[in-house]
């Protein structure tokens, strides 16, 4: 598969995963299930940035600082997932939960992402 067609079908799975997880918080699911997905979530999404990142390098994508930087508050986002349901309990991290910033890792998808897409394209990078 290519690059391109990689980072698209990783999308994918990263808004599964978040759907995954939003669901198995509302339906009450045990912690140890839903620290499961949170950490697939983290160690999926650290993939992920890390294979942006190697393209962005190898392409000399000029706007590379920028999007890293976005990268590293979004893990941060995704570890405050583990520490709150860690310290909150379940009750109260369900309540956390409903202000967990989703729209954050969409947008970044939507934009960000979508704009070093068109470079990379631009770039000959295989779609
Ligand atoms: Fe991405
Ligand atoms: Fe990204």
């Amino acid at each position: 598969m290519s690059d391109l067609a990689d980072i698209d079908q990783q999308h994918q799975e990263l808004v599964n995963m978040l759907n995954r997880l939003n669901d198995a918080v509302k339906n009450h699911e045990s912690r140890k299930h839903v620290y499961l997905i949170i950490n697939e979530v983290i160690t999926y999404t650290e993939l992920h940035f890390a294979n942006e990142e190697r393209l962005m390098v190898q392409t000399g994508y000029p706007g590379i600082e920028g999007h890293k930087n976005i990268h590293k508050e979004l893990i941060k986002d995704a570890f405050r997932l583990k520490d709150k349901l860690h310290y909150l309990g379940e009750d109260r991290f369900r309540e956390w939960f409903n202000r967990w910033p989703f729209g954050r890792a969409l947008a970044h998808i939507q934009y960000a992402d979508k704009e070093l897409e068109d470079y990379l394209i631009q770039r000959g990078v295989k779609e």
